[in-house]
C-alpha cells in the first residue's frame, strides 16, 4: 500500500512538471501570435469516458489550450467506446473528416483514447489507414497526457515520416491510481466522482473487463477529500462511478464496504444527493438496502441491469444470479424505499436465446415495471467468451423481439409514469431549456426530468416544484 502511494505521487509530481514546461512553452507562442491554442474533446461511450473527459480538459486548459465547440481546432482528441460495435464505426466516420481538417491546419494535433484503443487490432487499423493520428493512449494511462504531447513535439523534430511521429502509449493493466492532477468539471453544482475503476466480472458479453483492466477502489480518504472540496466549491449533488459500485473497497486494505462509504459521504455538509452507477445486482447487500432506506440524501432512483429474465441464460452470461434472485432483490428494494423508480439494461439476442428465454425477460419487465430501459441488441465483443458461441441469434429474429421488447417498455412505462403528478416535488435545477429558454429544466430526486418557467439564476439550487401534469417522460411544473 505504501509503496503504491509513493510511486502514484511521484508520477503526479512529474506530471505537473511537464504541464508546466508545456505551459511555458505555448505561453512564449502565444506572446508571439496573440492567439491562444484550442481544443476540442469528442467523447464516446459512459460516464467512466465522461468524467476521464474532464480530466483531459483540466491537463489541457492547465497546459494553456482553451476549449472550444468544434473540431476546428488546435488539439482535437476522440475519447472512444468500444462496448459495442456501432461505437467503433461511429470513430472511423469521423477520423476521415478530421483528417481532412488536419490538411489545412499545419500544427494540428489529434488524439484517441478510451476503452477502443485498448483493443490490438484497432491501433494497427489506425496506423495503416489514419497515419495522420498524433497520439494514441489508452484508459490506463490518461494522467500522462501532458508527457505524451511533449513526446510527439520533440518527435516532430527527429521523425520523417508522419506515421513515425505518431506517439503510441497502452498499457495492458494498473494499479495505479495517480491523484492530485488538473481537472475540469463540466457543472458547478453537479459532479461524477470515480469511487472504482475497471471490473472482474467478465460478463461473457463484455469487453469492459479487457479494455478497463482489473477492479481498484480508490481510498475512502481520497474519495471524501474530494467530495468535500466539491461541497466547498457548491456542488450539491454527487454521482458515485463504477462498473459496480457495490464491489467498492473488497481491494482496500482494510476491507471498506460500498454501504459504509456511503454513510461516510451522507454525512458532508453542502451534499443533499447522492446517486451512484452501476449496481450489479449479485453484489447488491442487504446492508446497503438498509442505509438507502434510512438515508436523507441517496436519490430515489436505481438503475439495476438486469440484461435477461432467464435464469438459463444469466447462468451463460456469467452474471451470477436468477430471475428469481432479481425478483426478489426489486420486492427487498421496494420494501425498503417505496418510492423508488427502478431502471435497468437489457440486451435482446444473446447467443442461444430462444423465444421461452425471450419471454422470461418480458415476464420480469411486466413484473418489475421499470420506468425506463435501455435496451441493446447483442453485438459480438472479439475475445469475449460469447463471441465465439456457435449459436449466434439470427438479426432479423433478435431485431424482431428487440422490437416487441421496447414496445412493452414503452406501453408500461407510459401507464405508471406521470405517478407524482399534481405533488410538489423538490427540484435540482440544472439548465435552460434547450428548446425554450423561458423554461428551465430540472431533476427530480427519482430523475425524472421537469420543465418549468423560471429564472436562470435557479440552476445549481434545489427548489420546490409543483408537478402539473406529466408528459409521459417529463413533467411540466411551476414553482411553488
Ligand atoms: N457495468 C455496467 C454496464 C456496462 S456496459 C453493468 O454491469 O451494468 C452498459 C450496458 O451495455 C450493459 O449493461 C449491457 O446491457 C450493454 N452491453 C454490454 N456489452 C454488450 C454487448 N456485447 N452487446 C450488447 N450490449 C452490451
Ligand atoms: Fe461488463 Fe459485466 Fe463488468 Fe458490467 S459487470 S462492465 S456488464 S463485465
Ligand atoms: Fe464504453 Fe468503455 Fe464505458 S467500452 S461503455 S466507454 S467503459
Amino acid at each position: 500500500m505504501e509503496n503504491t502511494t509513493n510511486i502514484n505521487e511521484l508520477e503526479a509530481a512529474k506530471q505537473l512538471e511537464i504541464i508546466n514546461e508545456l505551459k511555458v512553452l505555448y505561453n512564449q507562442d502565444y506572446q508571439k501570435t496573440g492567439i491562444n491554442k484550442t481544443y476540442h474533446i469528442v467523447t464516446f461511450g459512459c460516464q467512466m469516458n465522461s468524467r476521464d473527459s474532464e480530466k483531459i480538459s483540466g491537463i489541457l486548459k492547465q497546459i494553456g489550450y482553451e476549449e472550444t465547440d468544434s473540431e476546428d481546432a488546435d488539439f482535437v482528441l476522440y475519447n472512444t467506446c468500444t462496448v459495442r460495435e456501432n461505437a467503433n464505426n461511429r470513430v472511423f466516420g469521423r477520423l476521415g473528416y478530421v483528417g481532412r481538417l488536419k490538411k489545412s491546419r499545419p500544427g494540428m494535433l489529434i488524439a484517441l483514447c478510451g476503452c477502443m484503443m485498448q483493443e490490438t487490432t484497432t491501433v494497427e487499423k489506425i496506423k495503416e489507414s489514419y497515419p495522420f493520428v498524433d497520439i494514441i493512449f489508452g484508459t490506463h494511462n490518461i494522467f500522462k497526457l501532458a508527457e505524451l504531447i511533449k513526446t510527439r513535439l520533440e518527435n516532430e523534430h527527429t521523425s520523417r515520416k508522419h506515421s513515425d511521429k505518431m506517439v503510441i502509449d497502452l498499457w495492458k493493466d494498473t494499479d495505479m491510481i495517480v491523484e492530485n492532477l488538473p481537472n475540469e468539471r463540466k457543472y458547478s453544482f453537479k459532479a461524477g466522482v470515480n469511487i472504482v475503476f475497471g471490473c472482474n466480472n467478465f460478463c461473457s458479453y463484455c469487453i469492459v473487463p479487457y479494455v478497463r483492466g482489473r477492479e481498484r477502489s480508490r481510498s475512502p480518504k481520497d474519495i471524501i477529500n474530494e467530495i468535500k472540496t466539491l461541497a466547498d466549491e457548491g456542488v450539491v449533488e454527487v454521482m458515485l462511478l463504477g462498473q459496480n459500485v457495490n464491489s467498492y473497497g473488497k481491494n482496500l486494505n482494510p476491507q471498506v464496504t460500498f454501504a459504509e462509504l456511503l454513510e461516510e459521504i451522507e454525512k458532508i455538509d453542502g451534499i443533499e444527493r447522492i446517486r451512484f452507477m452501476t449496481s450489479h445486482p449479485k453484489d447488491l447487500s442487504r446492508e446497503l438496502i438498509e442505509v438507502m432506506g434510512k438515508s436523507k440524501k441517496i436519490c430515489k432512483h436505481l438503475h439495476l441491469p438486469l440484461q435477461s429474465g432467464s435464469s438459463r441464460l444469466l447462468k451463460i452470461m456469467n452474471r451470477k444470479y436468477t430471475k428469481e434472485d432479481y425478483l426478489d432483490l426489486v420486492d427487498r428494494i421496494r420494501a425498503a424505499v417505496p418510492d423508488i423508480s427502478l431502471t435497468t439494461d437489457i440486451i435482446v439476442g444473446f447467443p442461444g436465446e430462444t423465444e421461452e428465454d425471450f419471454q422470461e425477460t418480458m415476464d420480469v419487465v411486466r413484473k418489475v415495471n421499470f420506468d425506463s430501459a435501455f435496451t441493446f441488441l447483442y453485438s459480438k465483443r472479439t475475445g469475449t467468451p460469447a463471441s465465439t458461441m456457435d449459436n449466434q441469434v439470427e438479426e432479423s429474429v433478435a431485431k424482431e423481439r428487440f422490437d416487441r421488447l421496447l414496445a412493452e417498455i414503452q406501453a408500461l412505462s407510459s401507464k405508471s409514469s406521470g405517478r407524482d403528478e399534481h405533488t410538489i416535488q423538490e427540484v435540482l435545477v440544472e439548465e435552460v431549456n434547450s428548446h425554450d429558454e423561458n423554461l428551465l429544466t430540472g431533476r427530480l430526486s427519482n430523475n425524472m426530468l421537469v420543465h418549468f418557467p423560471g429564472d436562470e439564476s435557479l440552476i445549481g439550487k434545489i427548489i420546490p416544484v409543483h408537478l402539473n401534469e406529466s408528459k409521459g417522460f417529463y413533467y411540466i411544473g411551476s414553482q411553488v
